[in-house]
């Protein structure tokens, strides 16, 4: 097998923008993006991911998405995200008793490949945590049982000249990870694994 000298593009490109053009993204294109994450893998081939998503011009139904979000995310998301999307999980299969354990796992992982996909078309995307879950769940109308898992903003990359000086101070923040040994073990916890 060929040796992989880099991640992969969409990877190495995707990061939390928090920039964002005020241009649109077509319903096209977010079709697109839900495509890739409709391949994720998921246990049982169970698929409990769903997805609503509200465009900046389709106004109510933005804002009373952009009213879920804690202050913090406001703060940025006002300037100038065209596109929220909320990320759902169906956490009991339909017709079954047992919860789904790997629900939320495998809406990351089809959260990830949307992600992915849309660094590789040169999208801005940030995900979002921080967000009233229990009033999403009566705005947006969730039925049972399907929780919210997580906000996304999706748009392009904007202009610095565009948004305040703090949102260009912190798109500027340096990126960084936790080195590779303390996460990769080999054979057991705790063994470095070595060159
Ligand atoms: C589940 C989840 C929740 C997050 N919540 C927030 C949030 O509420 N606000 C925010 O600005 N960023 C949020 N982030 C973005 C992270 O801070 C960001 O992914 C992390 O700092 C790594 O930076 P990177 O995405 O540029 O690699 C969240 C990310 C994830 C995956």
């Amino acid at each position: 097998m060929k040796k992989p000298e880099k991640i992969n593009q969409g990877i190495r490109e995707r990061r939390s923008h928090v920039i964002f053009s005020p241009e649109s993204l077509s319903h096209e294109i977010i079709r697109l993006l839900v495509e890739a994450a409709r391949w994720a893998p998921s246990s049982f081939n169970q698929q409990p991911w769903r997805f609503i998503y509200a465009r900046r011009e389709e106004n109510d139904e933005w804002l009373h998405m952009f009213d879920l979000l804690l202050p913090g995310n406001r703060e940025w998301v006002q300037h100038h995200v065209p596109v929220l999307m909320m990320t759902l999980a169906e956490m009991v299969p339909s017709g079954r008793k047992e919860p789904n354990i790997y629900a939320w796992h495998d809406v990351g992982l089809a959260t990830s490949q949307l992600l992915v996909q849309a660094a590789s078309m040169g999208l801005a995307t940030h995900p979002m945590g921080g967000f009233d879950r229990e009033k999403a769940m009566e705005v947006m109308r969730i039925p049972e049982p399907f929780r919210p898992v997580a906000m996304l903003a999706l748009g392009y990359p904007g202009r610095p000249e565009d948004v305040p000086e703090g949102l260009v101070q912190r798109d500027r923040k340096e990126r960084t990870r936790n080195p590779p040994e303390t996460m990769l073990f080999r054979g057991r916890w705790g063994t470095e694994t070595g060159r």
